[in-house]
C-alpha cells in the first residue's frame, strides 16, 4: 500500500516536472524562432537600398512568377500548335505581362541579375511568335517556340538553375480547356 502510494507520488512528480520543463522551454524556443526574423528584417533595407531585393524576400515570388510562365508557356504551345491565333496572342500577352513583372522587380538570384536579363533572353522568341501569329505561320510559330524553350533554359543555366529544364510539352496540363479554334 505504502509502496503504491510512493510510486503514484513519484509518477505525478515526474509528470509535473515534465510539464514545468516544457513550460520553461517554450519561451526560449519562441525567442529562438524570432531571432532569425529579426536579422532578416535588419538586413533587408540595406540590400533594398542597393536596388535589388534580398533573396529571402523575393524567392517565393520569383518561383511563383516562373510557375505562372510555365503554365502560360504550356497553353501557348497548344494554342499555336492548332493555329488558334487569337488564343496564341492571348498567351503571348500573358507571358509578356509576367516578364514585365519580373523585369520591374529588380531580382538578383545567386548574384545573377535575373530582372535585367529577362528581356535579353525572352524578347526575340516572343517577337518571333507574335510575328508568326500575325502572318498565321504555323511553322514560324514552332521555330519561335523552340527559341523560347532554349531561352528559358539559357537563363536557368546562367542563373545557376540549370537543373530546371523546360521542354516542348507533349500534352496540355489542363484537360478542361479546349485549344482548337
Ligand atoms: C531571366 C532568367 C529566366 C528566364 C528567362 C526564365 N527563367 Fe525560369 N527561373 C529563373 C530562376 C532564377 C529560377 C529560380 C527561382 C527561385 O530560385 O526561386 C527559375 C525557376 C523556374 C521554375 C521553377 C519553379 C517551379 O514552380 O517549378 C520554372 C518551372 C521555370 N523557371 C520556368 C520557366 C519558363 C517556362 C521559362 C520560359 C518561358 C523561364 N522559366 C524563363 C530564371 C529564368
Amino acid at each position: 500500500m505504502n509502496n503504491t502510494h510512493a510510486m503514484l507520488l513519484m509518477m505525478s512528480l515526474m509528470v509535473l516536472g515534465a510539464a514545468v520543463a516544457c513550460d520553461t522551454a517554450r519561451p526560449a524556443k519562441e525567442a529562438a524562432k524570432d531571432a532569425p526574423k529579426e536579422t532578416a528584417r535588419e538586413t533587408t533595407p540595406a540590400k533594398a537600398a542597393e536596388g535589388h531585393n534580398e533573396e529571402e524576400e523575393h524567392e517565393v515570388e520569383l518561383a511563383a512568377l516562373m510557375l505562372r510562365m510555365q503554365i502560360h508557356a504550356d497553353k501557348l504551345y497548344f494554342a499555336g500548335n492548332v493555329s488558334n491565333w487569337p488564343l496564341t496572342n492571348f498567351y503571348l500577352h500573358e507571358l509578356e505581362e509576367t516578364l514585365e513583372e519580373i523585369a520591374e522587380a529588380k531580382i538578383t538570384e545567386d548574384g545573377f541579375a535575373v530582372s535585367d536579363a529577362v528581356q535579353g533572353f525572352m524578347g526575340k522568341p516572343i517577337e518571333a511568335m507574335e510575328a508568326a501569329a500575325k502572318t498565321k505561320d504555323a511553322a514560324a510559330f514552332g521555330t519561335g517556340y523552340e527559341q523560347m524553350v532554349t531561352a528559358c533554359n539559357g537563363c536557368h543555366t546562367a542563373s545557376k538553375h540549370g537543373f530546371i529544364v523546360i521542354q516542348r510539352p507533349t500534352r496540355p496540363i489542363f484537360t478542361n480547356q479546349r485549344f482548337e479554334p
